[in-house]
């Protein structure tokens, strides 16, 4: 733990090492390969979460893709979901026809990927599915089909690979569980 010492003093515990992350992903790009394989799918990276996620995955895809950013706010520098949905980027090309993968940091209430998937299906994609890195299936709202989930975890706030609390962490290489002393404050 001496890298990035300053920040990892936030944290209560690391839940996810570097080389953990690094095993799932590739095991995850391996499957997408295979589900995908004939197919020309359109990645659409859910800003500014999944960002470290995304990049590290399409290279583990080999498949013809294209990638796509969006971004939507859902919560502010909460820690809980506000259930309320806002695209605050759109696509830069339509996905009429094409296979969608959505790309998430994490499925906490599901809001975020429900309101996201009517949204695809309403633009008319052949097909719509949802990778995301963590799941957080004990805080679900919504009822919610994620097909590819690289790790199941606890009810808690947690930071690192992409995730922020208030814009910060997101450069931590682990996922850690933000001490929550941080937010009670
Ligand atoms: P949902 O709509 O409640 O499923 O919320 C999903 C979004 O909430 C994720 O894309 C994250 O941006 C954020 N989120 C949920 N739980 C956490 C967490 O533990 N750490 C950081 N962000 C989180
Ligand atoms: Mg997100």
């Amino acid at each position: 733990m001496d890298t990035n010492a300053k920040i990892y003093g936030d944290l209560e515990k690391i839940l996810v090492t570097r080389e953990q992350i690094a095993k799932a992903v590739k095991d995850m790009g391996r499957q997408l390969t295979q589900d995908f394989a004939g197919k020309e799918p359109v990645m659409i990276c859910i800003l500014k979460g999944a960002s470290v996620f995304f990049t590290d995955l399409i290279r583990e895809i080999d498949l013809p893709l294209t990638t796509e950013f969006m971004a939507v706010s859902s919560y502010g520098s909460s820690t809980k979901s506000t259930g309320v949905v806002k695209i605050v980027k759109d696509l830069d090309k339509p996905v009429t026809g094409r296979d969608v993968v959505l790309v998430e940091d994490i499925v906490d209430s599901g809001m975020t990927l429900s309101y996201l998937k009517k949204v695809f299906a309403n633009r008319e994609a052949a097909s719509v599915s949802i990778v995301t890195l963590l799941d957080k299936p004990a805080r679900r709202r919504v009822d919610l089909q994620v097909q590819y989930s690289c790790f199941n975890i606890p009810d808690a706030f947690v930071v690192g690979y992409g995730l922020d609390y208030d814009e910060k962490y997101r450069n931590l290489p682990d996922i850690g569980v933000l001490h929550p002393r941080i937010y009670t404050k």
